[in-house]
């Protein structure tokens, strides 16, 4: 989506919060607004004259308009089908188009006040969309770590409890008029490529990681303590292959992405898949790229056949804003508006975050391009989304949730899940000596450094909202010890020549006990439309870093924040630099939660999310070759942990604490015998892998039982990572993660974590055509250091 501020036009005479946003990419234009001032004044002078024809505030106000008791779809007694039914019939074509847009229009004739669709919701509640605002009632919300980092906590109660703070923010907000309560968020696209801007936003490279990160903050979003209804809507978004922006000339919107079937399947479509199946979403948004030649909201495939046929999403299917726009004008993929209407919503688009919907649908209807009851199905799954809010059950302060206000927001307790989250994520990637934590018994002052030493809203990433407040690391640490003397070192995170200051800083590490330097980037270097080109630390920061280590006195500790990962070689082998940190962008809390990491209050446990490559393989691969795989014919590296076997500066999982765990393999089958249905053609001839559709799947699972064991002295958590090696037949992952569990434990005690693993969901693997098959031979599964070899035979 394009982060464009939203325009509004507040009539302060009819209602007391009425404003109209514009969600569309290009500002209107003078004679567009004169219009809706003559449109306006219009429905001021009705407000004076005639309230019956005023727009209602809430849709179903039936004590103010006692007729509208009489309508099915306001009576909360038939089920939702019933009442979407008798809605959708009682509209003319063109109120109906009215609803294939996200700022969609009113219906006063039935009470239904205009609805804006279109509000985000990504690490807390956004102003990104028209839909929500910050005013003196709410002037902010709890603003959580970026994605990546969150991500990077392993701890999926963790992503549902960020969710569910969400919600009840978003709740308490719009209970107040200044929330929609249909959020676009998470985005759950692979971060595939180290230069993404967007990688940030993501819950990393892993599909099985992205998969539990959906399923959970989605349930935290949506739960309701009743499975019919939604507390808020959430979005997966953005379907398919989505993860380039804007690279050496290649943009998002006019981008074909070629991606083989296999791909797709084992890479592409999983967090998709389970956030659908798994985290019942009531939302997918389509993005702006093709996917093999096809824009993915125009794919039919894609969406009636794979999101609602084979996935049977019970929810919306929304473009990203301006996609049909965009496939039409940018893409030309359609010769006139009325075929881009007719093929969007006949693929199964419901609902356009844009106009273009709204300005052609009539037409292609009328044409004969577009059945009309293509677009009653298309409004039907909105208002189904609706009625499962109670956005049709009258007064929201009468409903469940009601009671949720501005009281609510920013509470104490949400504030500590944001700074919890950040301490949760934050990732030890260099220890030496243990140099870390410091003591405050030997460390009474320190050099803060850097230009992300004093960060506030760089902290928060993008699809951001307004924090409650900032606890920026400077005051986190300068809290802890406050003998800090502070240099930013340079300017910005740009870090030009110009702007270094190496003497001051110099002088302050040169004369402190210990020296925290804190760089990286900010959405100047990364962000939506913008991906990087370099993965080296911008500008001079190098230099900055090196220069400063060597006159150190005390210990030096590196923090990058920064969504994507750096070839940061240079200090992970300079042994002037004993500590890095990776923090990504730790929310509002953020220096908070890097003081708890370095002074050892709280034991760090996160692990990345994602491989750091060195530079020369952003020199050597293009960011537009999709393939996952490596191709040893012309040098193509392949991509993420699971592919690529290259050289890295920090692997997928990388993480270190304070305290050592070791783990035991307390049980694992050995030999694993697939049933086979008679007369399979694997009984006679010998075959690589199965099929194994079906009902022969459903018992064939077992568990792995491992021990872990704290054996340091200080209390932690630790993440156990359960990976495969599946027998090299099909173009396999190298290793691919199966489960992963977070344990607490003291010092010297034991946990036990089972993994269920279940054959045909665990150990296949895709084809070359994109179908599952269970390999036959060993797999070798991986713990830590353990490894144990499982066979699987017929
Ligand atoms: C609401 O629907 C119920 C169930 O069909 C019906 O008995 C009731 O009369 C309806 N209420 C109104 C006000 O029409
Ligand atoms: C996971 O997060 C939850 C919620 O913040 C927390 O209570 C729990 O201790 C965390 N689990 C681990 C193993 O750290
Ligand atoms: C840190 O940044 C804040 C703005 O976010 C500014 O008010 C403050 O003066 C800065 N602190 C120092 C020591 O420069």
């Amino acid at each position: 989506m394009q982060p464009h501020p939203p325009l509004y036009i507040t009539f302060h005479y009819c209602l007391p919060s009425f404003h109209l946003p514009m969600a569309s990419m290009k500002p209107p234009s003078k004679s567009h607004l004169s219009h809706l001032f003559l449109g306006f004044s219009i429905l001021c002078f009705l407000c004076f004259n005639a309230v019956s024809a005023q727009t209602p505030i809430f849709a179903c106000d039936i004590a103010s308009n006692p007729a509208l008791a009489g309508f099915g779809f306001c009576n909360t007694s038939l089920d939702d089908d019933s009442r979407v039914k008798d809605l959708v019939q009682r509209l003319t074509l063109e109120e109906k188009v009215g609803f294939l847009v996200n700022t969609a229009g009113a219906v006063s004739r039935l009470g239904i006040p205009s609805y804006q669709w279109w509000s985000e919701a990504l690490h807390g509640v956004s102003n990104n969309g028209p839909g929500t605002k910050f005013t003196s009632l709410v002037p902010g919300a709890t603003s959580f770590p970026q994605v990546l980092l969150t991500a990077a906590s392993c701890n999926t109660s963790l992503f549902q409890a960020i969710g569910k703070v969400v919600s009840t923010e978003a709740r308490a907000m719009h209970n107040v008029g200044l929330a929609g309560l249909t959020f676009w968020s998470p985005n759950i696209n692979i971060f595939r490529d180290p230069r993404w801007g967007r990688g940030q936003e993501t819950p990393g490279e892993d599909p099985h990681l992205a998969s539990q990160y959906a399923i959970m903050y989605v349930r935290g979003l949506q739960d309701a303590g009743n499975s019919d209804k939604l507390k808020v809507a959430a979005c997966c978004k953005h379907y398919t292959a989505y993860d380039l922006d804007n690279w050496n000339g290649f943009k998002r919107y006019t981008f074909n992405a070629q991606v083989t079937q296999q791909d797709m399947e084992d890479t592409f479509q999983p967090p998709f898949k389970s956030c659908v199946t798994d985290g019942n979403v009531a939302s997918v948004m389509c993005s702006y790229n093709q996917v093999n030649g096809k824009p993915t909201c125009a794919d039919p495939d894609l969406l009636a056949g794979v999101v609602r046929g084979s996935w049977k999403l019970k929810g919306y299917i929304v473009s990203d804003c301006d996609s049909v726009d965009v496939l039409y004008k940018d893409q030309h993929y359609t010769k006139t508006p009325e075929d881009a209407a007719a093929i969007t919503v006949s693929a199964g688009l419901d609902l356009d975050c844009g106009s273009f919907l709204g300005q052609h649908t009539v037409a292609a209807v009328k044409a004969g391009k577009l059945a009309e009851n293509k677009v009653d199905n298309a409004i039907s799954n909105n208002f189904a989304v609706l009625m499962r809010l109670g956005f049709f059950d009258g007064d929201p302060k009468q409903l469940p949730f009601g009671k949720l206000g501005p009281k609510d927001v920013c509470t104490p307790e949400n504030q500590e899940l944001a700074r919890d989250a950040a301490r949760q994520g934050i990732v030890l990637l260099k220890n030496n000596k243990g140099t870390l934590p410091l003591s405050t018994e030997t460390i009474k002052s320190l050099a803060i450094i850097g230009p992300n030493a004093n960060a506030s809203f760089t902290m928060i990433g993008n699809y951001e909202g307004i924090p409650c407040k900032y606890t920026t690391p400077l005051q986190g640490l300068s809290a802890v010890i406050s003998s800090s003397v502070y240099q930013s070192g340079c300017q910005n995170v740009a870090c030009s020549s110009n702007s270094l200051q190496l003497d001051s800083a110099k002088k302050a590490a040169a004369g402190a006990d210990a020296t925290i330097l804190i760089v990286g980037e900010d959405q100047s270097i990364e962000r939506e439309e913008l991906d990087r080109v370099s993965l080296l630390l911008p500008g001079e920061q190098t230099t900055l870093i090196t220069e400063v280590a060597k006159v150190a006195k005390g210990p030096v500790i590196l923090v990058i924040m920064s969504g994507g990962g750096y070839d940061i070689s240079f200090a992970k082998s300079n042994d002037q630099i004993p500590s890095i940190l990776w923090v990504g962008y730790p929310g509002e809390a953020g220096g908070a939660a890097i003081a708890d990491i370095v002074f050892g209050y709280h034991n760090p446990s996160g692990k990345l999310p994602m491989t750091w490559y060195p530079q020369s393989y952003a020199d050597k691969v293009p960011m537009t070759d999709m393939r996952m795989r490596p191709d040893p014919a012309t040098g193509y590296p392949g991509r993420t942990y699971r592919f690529y076997t290259g050289e890295t500066i920090y692997k997928f999982g990388d993480g270190l604490s304070y305290t050592t765990f070791n783990h035991h393999l307390v049980q694992a089958p050995k030999l694993v015998y697939l049933p086979l249905e008679d007369g399979h053609a694997c009984y006679s001839q010998r075959c690589k892998s199965v099929d194994l559709a079906g009902s022969r799947c459903e018992k064939l699972a077992f568990d792995i039982h491992v021990r872990v064991e704290n054996s340091g002295e200080m209390a932690g958590a630790h993440t156990v990572f359960l990976f495969t090696t599946p027998p090299a037949v099909h173009n396999s992952p190298n290793m691919h993660l199966l489960g992963f569990e977070k344990v607490s434990l003291r010092p010297k005690a034991m946990g036990n974590v089972v993994f269920r693993v279940d054959v045909c969901k665990d150990l296949s693997v895709s084809d070359e055509d994109g179908n599952r098959k269970v390999p036959l031979g060993s797999h070798l599964l991986h713990v830590g250091d353990l490894k144990h070899s499982l066979s699987i035979r017929v």
